[in-house]
C-alpha cells in the first residue's frame, strides 16, 4: 500500500534540460518509479544519446527537443504532444544556466537572458503544461529553485533573482492552480556535482569552502535529488503545494 504513493506507472513527466546533469538524474529517478519521461534539450543528438541510454537501461523514454526561451516552439511541442496523445502529468522546469559577474560589469542582455533560460520559461512551460492538466482535473508542476532562492552570493545576481523568482512562481501557480488538482513545489539543490559548478569543483578555495559551510561536508550527488523529484511528482504528496524544499546538505539552515 504505501510504496503505491512514490508508484508512477502510467503517468508521462517532462523534464526540461534533461539531457545531464539533475535533470537526467531526476528523469532516471521518475522512470525507476514507472514513469514515461520526456528528455528536453536544445541539442537533438544529445538527446538522441540520452533516451538510447535510458531505454537501454529499461526505461521508458523520449525525447522532444525545443529551446525553453522559444515560445513558439515551447507551444509547438505540446501541440505535437496532443496530436500523439502524449499527456504530460508531470512537469519538472529544470532547465538553467549560470552566469557570473559584478553586477557593475553586467550587461543588460546577459541580465536578461539568465532571467528568460531559468524564470520566464518555468511561467511559459507551466502555463502549456497546466492548461492540458486542468482539463484532467491532475497534474504536478515541480520547478528547479537554488539556495539563491532564498541567499544571495555575489556575482550572480540574475541567477539569483531568477531563483527567488521560482520560488514565488512556484507559490504563484499554487495559488492560482490548486483548484484545478494541479500541484506546484520547488526543490532547492545545494551545490551540486554538475558540469554547471566544474570551474567551482576544480577551484581549491571554493571547493573548501563548500565542505566548510555545508553541514553534511562534501557536495551534493546528481542522483540524491531523485527522490525528491519523485515524493512531489507521485501521490504521496497530494496535498502538498506552494512549498520550496532543500536539498543541500544543511547549508540553508545554518550560519
Ligand atoms: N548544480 C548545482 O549545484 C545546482 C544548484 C542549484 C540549482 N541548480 C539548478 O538545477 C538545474 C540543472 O542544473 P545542472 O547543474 O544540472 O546544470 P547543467 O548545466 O549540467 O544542465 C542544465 C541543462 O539545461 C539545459 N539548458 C540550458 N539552457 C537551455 C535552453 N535554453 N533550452 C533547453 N535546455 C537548456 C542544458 O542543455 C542542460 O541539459 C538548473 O536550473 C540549475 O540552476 C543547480
Amino acid at each position: 500500500m504505501s510504496m503505491k504513493l512514490f508508484d508512477l506507472t502510467g503517468r508521462t513527466a517532462l523534464i526540461t534540460g534533461s539531457s545531464r546533469g539533475l535533470g537526467r538524474a531526476m528523469a532516471e529517478g521518475l522512470a525507476g518509479c514507472g514513469a514515461r519521461v520526456i528528455l528536453n534539450g536544445t541539442n537533438a543528438a544529445r538527446l538522441d544519446s540520452a533516451v538510447a541510454e535510458m531505454t537501454a537501461a529499461g526505461y521508458q523514454a523520449l525525447s522532444a527537443a525545443f529551446d525553453v526561451t522559444d515560445e513558439t516552439a515551447i507551444r509547438a511541442a505540446f501541440e505535437q504532444f496532443d496530436a500523439d496523445g502524449i499527456e504530460v502529468d508531470i512537469l519538472v522546469n529544470n532547465a538553467g544556466i549560470q552566469f557570473r559577474k559584478p553586477m557593475l560589469e553586467l550587461d543588460t542582455a546577459d541580465w536578461q537572458r539568465v532571467i528568460d533560460v531559468n524564470l520566464t520559461s518555468a511561467f511559459v512551460i507551466g502555463r502549456e503544461a497546466a492548461k492540458r492538466m486542468a482539463t484532467r482535473g491532475r497534474g504536478k508542476v515541480i520547478n528547479i529553485g537554488s539556495l539563491t532562492s532564498d541567499l544571495a552570493r555575489a556575482t550572480v545576481a540574475p541567477y539569483t533573482v531568477a531563483k527567488g523568482g521560482i520560488k514565488m512562481l512556484t507559490k504563484a501557480m499554487a495559488a492560482e492552480w490548486g483548484e484545478l488538482g494541479i500541484q506546484s513545489n520547488a526543490i532547492g539543490p545545494g551545490y551540486m556535482l554538475t558540469d554547471m559548478n566544474e570551474a567551482l569543483v576544480n577551484d581549491p578555495k571554493f571547493d573548501a569552502w563548500v565542505k566548510g559551510r555545508t553541514p553534511m561536508r562534501r557536495w551534493g550527488a546528481p542522483e540524491e535529488l531523485a527522490g525528491l523529484a519523485i515524493f512531489l511528482a507521485a501521490d504521496a504528496s497530494n496535498y502538498v503545494s506552494g512549498q520550496l524544499i532543500f536539498a543541500d546538505g544543511g547549508m540553508a539552515s545554518v550560519l
